[in-house]
């Protein structure tokens, strides 16, 4: 996959203009507020998707102005393609290869990319809640049945949760119980099942990655902490009974506080580097390492599966990082194309292969 040509018009700050990346790698340097991460972003929309930054819509189009448009030509699927956005506040326009299309899922179809955004780095500092979505997004994108098996497993455990609420006040109904727990341990093996079975496909390409950025220093390790006792070589049955096991288990608990608390919905994935907690121990450069491996090793998941690499598009990942773990980022990422925002001066002259996009006031210069 490689974009050819961007275009914009009335897009943020972004003066209208039509850029022509290099193949390999791409820096696109300026100083803050500029315009970097607004470019960035609209590479990202020709996935299909919502902006990377949470934005409306609206908040797309250049204040003053009633539209934007974005066109994009690209290769993929061993052809040249293109594609075009329209949006004018009123409604979105999707066009490929100069066909109209009533949706933009249909994009996802033709365009993939990976982001790496500083926001990313909740990965590893924040919550479990955090690394879930993460595992479950980007399962979601290899399996086409593990968002509805999601949806299913909520469901279920909102049912659950409801009824453990209701036993506080109405102790003849423990004997309901049962239903939901047997109906939760078939769902959540199912989950459980995809979960160790992509972990197990990431671990490797994702090691790889942080040897590389870390230049053979640091040994990245990506567990999965299951509060069911359920592990990577369990059986989808095996996996089922320990979750029946284990919410029989926590029944007396979860009668207490009226929340199912065992469960894939309850699990973590532990982040090691050189056998140590990365949340609790890792530097900021550590950290970012860490991130920026498993982001790449997503997309190395993706090639695999699609024959195709998707575009890398980095936002601000080389400060904090040294030398050496920047030359990587920049030199070392082979065979993708890759779009990289900085602000150091040095970074561009870092680049041995590929384009320096400079921005200035929403202008971009090569
Ligand atoms: N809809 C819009 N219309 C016009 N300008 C906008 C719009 N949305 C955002 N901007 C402006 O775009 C500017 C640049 O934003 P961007 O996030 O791309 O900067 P950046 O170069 O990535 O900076 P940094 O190095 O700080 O990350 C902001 O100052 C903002 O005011
Ligand atoms: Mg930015």
């Amino acid at each position: 996959m490689k974009v050819n040509a961007l275009h914009f018009e009335n897009y943020r700050n972004l003066k209208d203009n039509t850029i022509h990346p290099s193949d390999k790698v791409n820096v696109i340097y300026g100083e803050n507020a500029n315009g970097k991460t607004n470019l960035l972003e609209a590479i990202w929309l020709f996935c299909g998707g919502h902006s990377f930054r949470g934005a409306k819509e609206n908040e797309l189009i250049q204040f003053d102005k009633g539209f934007y448009r974005l066109r994009m030509d690209f290769f993929s699927g061993e052809r040249e393609q293109t594609a075009q956005i329209i949006f004018d506040k009123s409604k979105k326009s999707i066009r490929i290869n100069e066909v109209d299309k009533n949706s933009s899922s249909y994009l996802t179809e033709v365009f993939s990319a990976v982001v790496f955004s500083p926001e990313h780095l909740s990965l590893i500092k924040r919550g479990p809640n955090v690394r879930r979505k993460f595992l479950d997004a980007a399962i979601c994108q290899h399996r086409i049945r593990y968002a509805s098996m999601l949806s299913k497993y909520n469901q279920i455990i909102n049912q659950r949760n409801a009824l453990l609420k209701d036993i506080y006040k109405h102790k003849e109904l423990k004997e309901t119980l049962s239903i939901w727990d047997d109906s939760l341990a078939v769902v959540g093996a199912q989950i459980l099942s995809e979960r160790f079975c992509y972990l197990k496909e990431m671990i490797e390409p994702a090691q790889k990655y942080h040897r590389g950025i870390s230049n053979d220093r640091e040994e990245l390790e990506i567990g999965y902490l299951s509060t069911s006792k359920a592990n990577e070589n369990d059986s989808v049955d095996e996996i089922r009974e320990k979750l029946s096991k284990a919410f029989l288990e926590s029944r007396h608990e979860d009668y207490h506080t009226g929340y199912t608390s065992v469960g894939p919905h309850r699990d973590d994935i532990d982040i090691k580097i050189n056998g140590i907690s990365a949340r609790k121990f890792g530097s900021q450069g550590q950290q970012r390492s860490a991130v920026l491996s498993m982001k790449l090793s997503e997309a190395q998941l993706l090639y695999q599966k699609n024959g195709e690499r998707p575009v890398i598009l980095l936002d601000d990942v080389l400060s904090e990082l040294d030398n050496s773990r920047q030359d990587f980022l920049l030199n070392k990422v082979e065979d993708y194309q890759v779009f990289v925002t900085c602000c150091e001066e040095s970074n561009k002259e870092q680049l041995q292969r590929g384009k320096v996009f400079y921005v200035d006031n929403g202008e971009i210069r090569e």
